[in-house]
């Protein structure tokens, strides 16, 4: 039912505008299922009204996030998310302009970390600061990909 929904009403952008898009990486602190319920429900809150869209894909040792929307509100968005004390070590990864969305179909969507990402091991041993600005984006087009699958 809930997709169903979020296939009628994808956000809409006008015709011509750019948005911003936005990938960090950080570590979570006092990660849990409560803890990450906060999180995404507050994050689905806000961005409906800030026309926000995006993945956070998560696990214990990570927060991988792509956020999408109008330029001003993912700068005000991406200043509040960089002092938020429940993770630390925030590093922006990539800051592009595109005319379409990955995500338009969802106001935050959370994964935990897919068999084709990383290990723990490879994650401790810093990947993700290596990752280039073209790796993290594409990260983000693979998953919103195997979304589109098994929504249509
Ligand atoms: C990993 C992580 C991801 C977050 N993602 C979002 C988000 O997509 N949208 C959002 O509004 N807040 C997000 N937050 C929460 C913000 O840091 C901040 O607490 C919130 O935007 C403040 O909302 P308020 O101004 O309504 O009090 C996230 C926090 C964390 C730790």
């Amino acid at each position: 039912m809930e997709y169903v929904c979020y296939k009628l009403y994808p956000m809409r952008d006008a015709e011509n505008s750019f948005i911003k898009q936005v990938i960090y990486v950080s570590k979570p602190v006092g990660f849990d299922d409560k803890a990450l319920e906060g999180v995404l429900v507050q994050s689905k809150q806000n961005n409906k009204k800030n026309q926000i869209t995006g993945a956070l894909i998560c696990r214990s040792d990570l927060y991988l996030q792509y956020l999408e929307g109008p330029p001003n509100k993912i700068d005000s968005l991406y200043s509040k998310i960089k002092i938020d004390a429940r993770h630390t070590d925030v590093k922006l990864l990539e800051d592009a302009k595109s005319k379409r969305r990955l995500f338009a179909n969802w106001e935050m969507r959370g994964d935990p970390v897919k068999d084709w990402m990383w290990t723990q091991e490879e994650v401790a041993d810093g990947v993700l600061e290596r990752l280039s600005q073209n790796d993290a984006m594409n990260i983000f087009v693979q998953h919103s990909r195997e979304i589109d699958q098994f929504l249509s």
